[in-house]
């Protein structure tokens, strides 16, 4: 059901062979080499999977976000595609993800690292801290990213109004809007160890 693919950021292939006209216009405005690299990992994961799919080539598919913030868009011959998909990277790698058959979906990649006090009471209420060790807070913490995914909403909402007790995500404030405006469908978190060192958690729903 659930198709992924991870990309070394270290390895791309030429930009032209990767992004449309319109995908290369905007990739040459961003200004720091590692947004660039990501922004072109994620794509290529992304589109690899797309052509495996539904076929075409790389150029075919294009991943553009209208506005410049938020959830892109995939199209192809300036249709837009529904399957749903996301993307993440980290420190050297992309990976994206599509799931066919699912309605909702969101994915969160990220190392093991040391996380500060401030960092956890910014994003974590008491309750979800079980416990505070780096591997536990890593993974919490992706978990957390692939549901604000799932919603699509991204940074509109407080970290806070979204709670991940037991595996399972809980929702209050806009987050719970959100939610709801999805029909409230049940959520499906699963964590695994991707690439050694790196947590990554799926949020799914049908
Ligand atoms: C954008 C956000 C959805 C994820 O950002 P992130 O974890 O820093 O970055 P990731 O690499 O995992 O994911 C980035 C990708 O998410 C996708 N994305 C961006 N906005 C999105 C949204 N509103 N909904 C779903 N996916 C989104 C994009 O494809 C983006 O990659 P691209 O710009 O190359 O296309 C957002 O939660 C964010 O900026 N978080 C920063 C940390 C934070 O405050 N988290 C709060 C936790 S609740």
């Amino acid at each position: 059901m659930l198709q992924t693919q991870v990309v070394d950021l270290n390895n791309l292939p030429p930009v032209n062979e990767v992004l449309g006209e319109k995908e290369q216009a905007f990739y040459n405005t961003l200004k720091l080499p590692k947004r660039k690299t990501e922004w072109l990992g994620g794509r290529l994961a992304l589109k690899k999977l797309l052509v495996a799919h539904i076929g075409g080539t790389l150029a075919d598919f294009e991943i553009l976000t209208p506005g410049g913030v938020g959830k892109p868009t995939v199209k192809r011959g300036g249709k837009e595609i529904t399957i749903p998909f996301s993307i993440t990277h980290s420190n050297g790698y992309a990976v994206a993800a599509i799931a066919p058959q699912a309605k909702y979906l969101g994915i969160d990649l990220e190392k093991v690292a040391p996380r500060i006090n401030a960092w956890k009471s910014t994003f974590f209420l008491t309750e979800e801290l079980t416990r505070e060790d780096n591997e536990f807070l890593t993974s919490l913490w992706t978990q957390k990213e692939a549901v604000v995914k799932l919603l699509g909403s991204g940074l509109t909402i407080n970290s806070l109004d979204v709670r991940i007790k037991g595996g399972q995500a809980q929702f209050s404030g806009r987050a719970l809007e959100i939610y709801n405006t999805l029909g409230r469908p049940q959520i499906i978190l699963q964590t695994t160890v991707l690439i050694p060192g790196f947590y990554f958690s799926v949020a799914l729903a049908s």
